[in-house]
């Protein structure tokens, strides 16, 4: 191949803002060419250069089974030659839909009714508070700092992911009147919540949470919180929307939720109203959605007043690729990337030990990030109170032994089914000069 990255970069930066279409992309964070990608398959992913990474990034997320599985592949192929859009429904949306809500219904109880179809996980967001809003007859929402619930008006106020990555407070372009109807409230501060409410009497439509935060790193809920959130909520007439963009169907079969599900009976008071996904439900296609029981989801059009619509919403070739990851995604798939990432976790943290460099790993099943700092994180303030500026070296001596993390320290890093003991073991030899390049990083001058 005749290019590099720089050169791919140079270029895509005379036509495209900042060269990306998404900002993280951009390496803002750790400087240096970013990659520009040829291809991806399993474990790895390949430059244009022809260089090939173990690749800890999965798409951000959606590659649960590893890149291109082939299964999916010709799921797609198969759905493509059938014909790329209809604009019109399609069996396969349906089994989808009957799918998730199979998968979201834990020890018998039924999280999800209806199911929505949208394609991207801003857009299942920004549904679920539109329609949250119309339930309640509120303005009002709740978000948290640090986490990312999508890039819609009311949500970037001290968002994480880029926000987090770029420090920056929120984004220009935001009307005050709409950022005004969206409080920030610290993350794991049950107090903070219960006083909004208080501040607010019948004006909170709904609390908006990451159901695990992995947008400032990782940021676990704790012990019951999630559970709690639902109780002030509902004492309160607001719903929780749980955002499983990031966590559905990666952290276990039934997402974060399932995991906290799986350990809990009795009263149902502690559930989420709306549930949003996306990343892994489209298997690496543009695809996402929203579900909720009957009664808040058929408030949407054409049923309810509630309107929301997509040309390309349920897209077949999505829906064929979200059906066969799904079906691909069985309990052992699940079990390979928990033990996955206990290996890499494990292996980081004693890299860093043995060169004396601070850390912490925070972990929410098989997510994990890297934070520089001697104690446990909780929230955004103590995600941002961390000598961030080890992690360029870092990133980049992993880069130079062929391991792809992901840009910036703000951000989960990924496993996936197909990261066998040879990928496992490249990452494992590049940690030990990674360890020692973070050690020897010095602060920036101010
Ligand atoms: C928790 C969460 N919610 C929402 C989104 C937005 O999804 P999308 O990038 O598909 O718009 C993301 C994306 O990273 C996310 O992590």
């Amino acid at each position: 191949m005749s290019t590099t990255n720089e050169a791919a970069a140079t270029r895509a930066r005379a036509v495209i803002p900042g060269g990306v279409n998404s900002p993280v992309r951009a390496f803002g964070s750790v400087g240096g060419a970013p990659l520009s990608i040829a291809s991806a398959s399993g474990a790895t992913i390949t430059d244009v250069t022809g260089r090939e990474y173990v690749d800890l990034v999965a798409s951000w997320g959606p590659a649960l089974l590893g890149h291109a599985h082939p299964d999916v592949v010709v799921a797609v192929q198969e759905a493509a030659a059938r014909g790329l859009s209809f604009g019109a429904s399609t069996p396969g949306e349906t089994e989808l839909a009957e799918t998730v809500i199979e998968r979201l219904t834990v020890r018998g109880v039924q999280l999800v009714e209806r199911l929505r179809l949208v394609s991207t996980g801003t857009e299942a967001t920004m549904t679920a508070i539109r329609l949250a809003r119309a339930a309640t007859g509120r303005d009002l929402i709740i978000k948290f700092a640090g986490h990312y619930n999508g890039h819609s008006d009311g949500l970037l106020a001290e968002a994480g992911s880029g926000l987090a990555t770029f420090a920056l407070p929120g984004s220009a372009g935001v009307p005050a009147a709409v950022a005004a109807q969206t409080l920030v409230l610290p993350y794991n501060d049950l107090d903070a919540v219960r006083d909004a409410f208080a501040a607010h009497p019948d004006r909170i439509a709904a609390v908006i949470t990451e159901a695990a935060g992995a947008n400032a790193g990782v940021l676990a809920p704790l012990p019951g919180f999630n559970g709690a959130l639902a109780l002030v909520a509902k004492e309160h007439g607001a719903l929780l929307i749980l955002d499983e963009v990031l966590t559905g169907f990666r952290v276990s079969a039934a997402g974060w939720w399932g995991l906290e599900a799986s350990g809990v009976t009795g009263s149902t008071a502690w559930l989420p109203d709306l549930v949003t996904f996306g990343k892994v439900i489209g298997g690496g296609m543009p695809l996402a959605a929203l579900g909720g029981p009957a009664a808040i989801m058929d408030l949407l059009a054409p049923v309810g007043p509630v309107y929301q619509a997509g040309t390309l919403s349920g897209n077949p070739l999505a829906v064929a690729a979200g059906l066969a990851t799904l079906r691909l995604a069985t309990p052992d798939v699940y079990a390979r990337v928990d033990a996955a990432a206990e290996v890499v976790a494990t292996a980081l943290h004693e890299a860093l030990d043995a060169a004396g460099v601070a850390h912490v790993i925070p972990r929410a099943g098989s997510l994990f990030s890297v934070a520089f700092r001697s104690d446990a994180v909780h929230d955004y303030a103590d995600a941002r109170d961390q000598e961030a500026w080890r992690y360029p070296p870092f990133f980049h001596a992993m880069r130079e032994a062929g391991v792809s993390l992901p840009p910036s320290v703000f951000e989960a890093w990924f496993l996936t089914a197909a990261h066998d003991a040879p990928a496992l073991d490249r990452i494992l030899a590049a940690l030990p000069t990674a360890a020692s390049a973070a050690a020897s990083a010095t602060p920036p001058a101010d």
